[in-house]
Formats: C-alpha cells, structure tokens, sequence
C-alpha cells in the first residue's frame, strides 16, 4: 500500500497530465522525479488512473531502461551500450565498471553508485561516452573511469 502522501502525489501528477495522449510516459518520468524511482506501490494507482491494467504499467517500466524500481545510490553512472560507443570499446568499460563495482547492470555497489545502461548520449563521434551524476564524459578509458570514480569519492 502506498503512504498518504505517495498516493496524493501520484493522483496530483495524473490529473496534471489527465487527457493527455500517450500519458503513461510523461507521468512515469514524473514519478521518478518525484520519487528517484518508480515505487512498485503506485502502480496499481497509474494503472486506475489511466484504465488500463497494472501489467501494462508494469510492461512500460521494465522496457524502458531509463526507469529505476529500486532507489539509486549516492551516484549514477551511465554507460552507453548503443552501437558506436560498443565499436569503441564500451563492452570493455561496462565489464570493467561491473568488476570494479562488483554489481551488475541496475546494480548499487557497495560504495552508493547505481550502475545503468544508456543507449546514446549524442557523443558518437567521441565514443565511448559515459555519465557519472548528470557530467557526460567522451573517449573514456578504463584507466579515466576509474580515475572519475575515485574522484567522485565512489
Ligand atoms: S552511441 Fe554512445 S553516445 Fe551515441
């Protein structure tokens, strides 16, 4: 059951986009913003607010990677699985965040950073690209990786 509180800010965030063609997407963004993720209790709220049923919620959420069911830790770091970050070296640099973090993708490590898939960041032409707490970062190495995350103290 969500809280009170929860349960107001969901149905305030619906009726701001009630009508609205397509608002599952919008209002879920609004969710996580509201909540730095999407809490598994106010589904079956989004679900009655837009008439349909909470798999289809629930469908939304898992496919889109940008939705987190569990809160993020102290740091966010994203790297970019899309095609030319991969020809780049990024499958290199996911491995060795996964090693270095001890999680896997969604995971928080032990030391608070939330490792997330992204699929581009418009740095193609400076691939790998990768986003440590909302700073895009290009032609990153495992070496600079590891350098950025020791200086962001995770
Ligand atoms: S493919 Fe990675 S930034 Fe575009």
């Amino acid at each position: 059951m969500p809280e009170p509180s929860q349960t107001n800010r969901v149905a305030e965030i619906c009726q701001a986009h009630a009508g609205r063609e397509g608002a599952l997407l919008p209002i879920l963004h609004a969710v996580q913003a509201e909540f730095g993720h999407v809490p598994s209790e106010t589904l079956p709220l989004l679900a009655k607010a837009l008439a349909v049923t909470v798999a289809e919620v629930q469908g939304v959420v898992s496919f889109y990677h940008d939705f987190r069911v569990a809160p993020a830790g102290r740091h966010v770091l994203k790297i970019c699985r899309a095609e030319a970050c991969q020809a780049m070296g990024a499958v290199a640099l996911a491995e060795a965040a996964k090693a270095r973090l001890g999680v896997d993708w969604h995971g928080t490590s032990a030391g608070g950073v939330t490792l997330e898939p992204v699929f581009c960041l418009g740095l193609c032409a400076a691939a790998p690209a990768l986003m440590l707490n909302g700073v895009l970062a290009a032609r990153v190495d495992v070496a600079r990786l590891g350098e950025m995350l020791a200086e962001a103290g995770a």
